[in-house]
């Protein structure tokens, strides 16, 4: 039941939204525009995983990333047998050149990294860092055979999520503590309603969808639409001239993170963020939960190096990625 006060908060939350969410298209990548803009990052997983991150120029000639009819592909190694001595199995991981204040950002993908083993991700963190200063949101998150998509964010300090009834969200809270210190930097987190294939293989089978994800001083909030459910301002874009109101008539989001006063101060805890599409093999997430996971006996690491058969599906196919911004700055 919504309790006064949260009606209150929303109906004042609304008007100050419609009033000033007028957002223009800033930055947008469809096929090879993605070799623009973006840095392939070869350091160490800082997850642990069991993965090697190639260069731009080894993965152009080892033909892990690539563009087939507009769509911009990036994928793991699928043939190799790996040495157990070797960092890990062949992956990309990318982060953008220009990080954004309040922005939207709206992805659409037609296919992400599944299967055992496999925890993708597309997030956005602070440039300024560093981490966990200026904060992380997790977008896109999963592992192994999950068929949920998680949000998730990531904090300093004192980043609290408000209960449920202050919440208007089609997901389920997980854990509402944001920040990093605590419960070994589980974050606060939402995972996606059952109704609708966010993640793994029934979004594939499904042809994918599209994300959008709402980051500005009024909240954080991401939504999920199979293709043939979005807005057609989401699912089409708009052109430069042509304004965008977030989340009007979008209906509630899958996750909503609220950064109410008391709770989560928004420019404590967040400033201009860049945006990462990962793809790591095992480590602090996939390989604790490998033995629940239904992947079957051994470990996660063994699974990786003996098994490039099985990395078939552990691919990214982007159909495009739209960033949106405020034509004024919030004050
Ligand atoms: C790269 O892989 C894709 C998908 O398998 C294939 O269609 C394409 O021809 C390959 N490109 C090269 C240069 O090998
Ligand atoms: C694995 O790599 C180590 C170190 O490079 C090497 O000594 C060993 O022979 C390799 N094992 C196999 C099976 O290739």
């Amino acid at each position: 039941m919504r309790t006064g006060y949260a009606f209150l908060v929303t109906l004042s939350l609304s008007l100050i939204q419609s009033a000033s969410a007028l957002f223009f298209l800033k930055d947008q990548w469809i096929g090879d525009d993605f070799f623009q803009g973006w840095n392939w990052e070869t350091e160490n997983d800082p997850t642990h995983g069991r993965v090697n991150y190639v260069s731009q120029a080894e993965a152009i000639s080892k033909n892990l990333t690539y563009v087939e009819d507009d769509v911009f592909f990036m994928r793991a190694d699928d043939w190799s047998f790996l040495n157990s001595s070797s960092r890990g199995r062949d992956s990309i991981r990318i982060s953008s050149v220009n990080a954004y204040d309040d922005a939207l950002f709206v992805l659409d993908l037609r296919h992400m990294p599944q299967g055992c083993s496999t925890w993708p991700a597309f997030w956005t963190l602070s440039q300024a860092g560093p981490w966990p200063n200026g904060g992380e949101i997790d977008i896109i998150e999963g592992v192994n055979l999950n068929t949920d998509n998680q949000a998730t964010l990531h904090t300093t300090p004192m980043c609290m999520m408000p209960p449920d009834t202050l919440r208007h969200q089609a997901g389920r809270t997980i854990t509402t503590n944001c920040d990093t210190s605590v419960n070994f930097n589980t974050g606060c987190g939402v995972s996606f309603p059952d109704s609708k294939p966010s993640y793994g293989m029934p979004f594939n089978i499904a042809g994918g969808g599209i994300f959008a994800a709402l980051k500005w001083r009024f909240g954080i909030q991401v939504w999920f639409w199979p293709r043939d459910e979005a807005p057609p301002e989401v699912r089409d874009g708009v052109v430069k001239e042509e304004p965008l109101f977030p989340g009007f008539g979008w209906g509630s989001p899958a996750a909503d993170f609220p950064v109410y006063p008391g709770f989560c101060d928004y420019d404590t805890h967040f400033n201009a963020h860049e945006m990462v599409f990962d793809l790591t093999f095992c480590g602090d997430w996939a390989g604790n939960a490998w033995a629940g996971s239904g992947c079957g006996g051994g470990t996660c690491e063994n699974f990786v190096d003996n098994n490039p058969s099985a990395f078939a599906e552990a691919y990214w196919a982007i159909n495009s990625l739209r960033v949106y911004t405020p034509l004024f700055p919030f004050p």
